[in-house]
């Protein structure tokens, strides 16, 4: 059965791309964002994921505000990536897992959950950024997109992101095939790139998620989306993508590294793994039962 060995929130500022690209991963004002990476490194090195379900939200590349699902959901043999005019070079294309993906969609839409399935879609900065800080030499890994939509109000609530990882969890347990399964949740935390409150960060409130997620997710579902953005800024708000993965982890879950860094662009920058352990106990007795 497949297997999920942990979950990893990390930001997806497009300057990283970059950054990437000109090696200035020791330059003094990279070096403590890259250098925040190595615990995750280590960690990926053994845990060995056969694919990740990445939670992101797409900024205009594959939907534009005509036509913006709440969730969508990849079915597709690979991604590709495209220019989206950050002056980035283009990512080569992501192997997919549709096998995964139609499995993944079966049991959401039976769970209620009436997602958009792609069987094409392209993926952004959103996507690529956090695969290239995890992997920097390009692992085989397979991937699974879902989208949220954190853009185009309204929002979906940090509890129905909850849910939606947590149906996502459900049916990653449920799959045959012997996979070990990363979910990654990308984007925030805090930060505003327009209005009268651009630049805006708050690190409370940042740090006080990156507690929550690990020990207590419901109490940020207490939150409504409108008072995530008041708190962590309109972009700040991408933090539905990482409630979402953790939703995922079903098991017991501690936290393995992290890093909190301000600022990256316009961005506090974090980086949080989290490691799930199946829960042996709960599972015996269901069997037994
Ligand atoms: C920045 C942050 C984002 O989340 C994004 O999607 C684009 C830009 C920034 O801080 O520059
Ligand atoms: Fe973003």
């Amino acid at each position: 059965m497949a297997k999920i060995v942990g979950g990893i929130g990390t930001t997806h500022v497009p300057a990283i791309g970059g950054a990437i690209a000109k090696g200035l991963q020791r330059d003094p004002y990279w070096r403590p964002f890259f250098d925040g990476f190595a615990g995750a490194h280590k960690w990926l090195g053994a845990v060995q994921p056969d694919v990740v379900v990445v939670f992101y939200n797409d900024h205009g590349l594959n939907f534009f505000l005509d036509k913006m699902p709440t969730f969508a959901i990849g079915a597709a043999g690979e991604y590709r990536h495209a220019d989206e005019g950050w002056g980035l070079p283009v990512s080569r294309p992501y192997p997919g897992d549709t096998a995964l993906s139609w499995h993944l969609i079966e049991q959401l839409v039976a769970d209620e959950f009436d997602v958009t399935m792609c069987q094409e879609m392209l993926v952004d900065h959103a996507f690529t950024i956090p695969l290239a800080l995890l992997w920097p030499e390009r692992s085989a890994v397979r991937t699974v997109p879902i989208a949220i939509n954190t853009v185009q109000h309204p929002l979906p609530s940090p509890a129905r992101c909850l849910r939606l990882g947590r149906a996502i969890g459900r049916a990653i347990e449920s799959y045959k095939a012997d996979l070990k399964v990363l979910i990654v949740g990308t984007g925030g935390l805090s930060h505003q790139l327009d209005g009268k409150r651009a630049g805006f960060i708050n690190k409370e409130f940042d740090l006080m998620c990156m507690e929550k997620l690990v020990s207590d997710p419901d109490r940020l579902a207490r939150y409504s989306s409108l008072q995530i953005v008041e708190e962590a800024g309109s972009q700040g708000v991408e933090l539905l993508n990482w409630i979402a993965m953790r939703g995922a982890l079903t098991g017991d879950v501690s936290r393995v590294h992290g890093n909190y860094h301000i600022p990256i662009s316009n961005t506090a920058s974090a980086l949080l793994v989290m490691e799930n352990r199946a829960l042996e106990l709960a599972t015996t007795y269901r069997k037994a039962g």
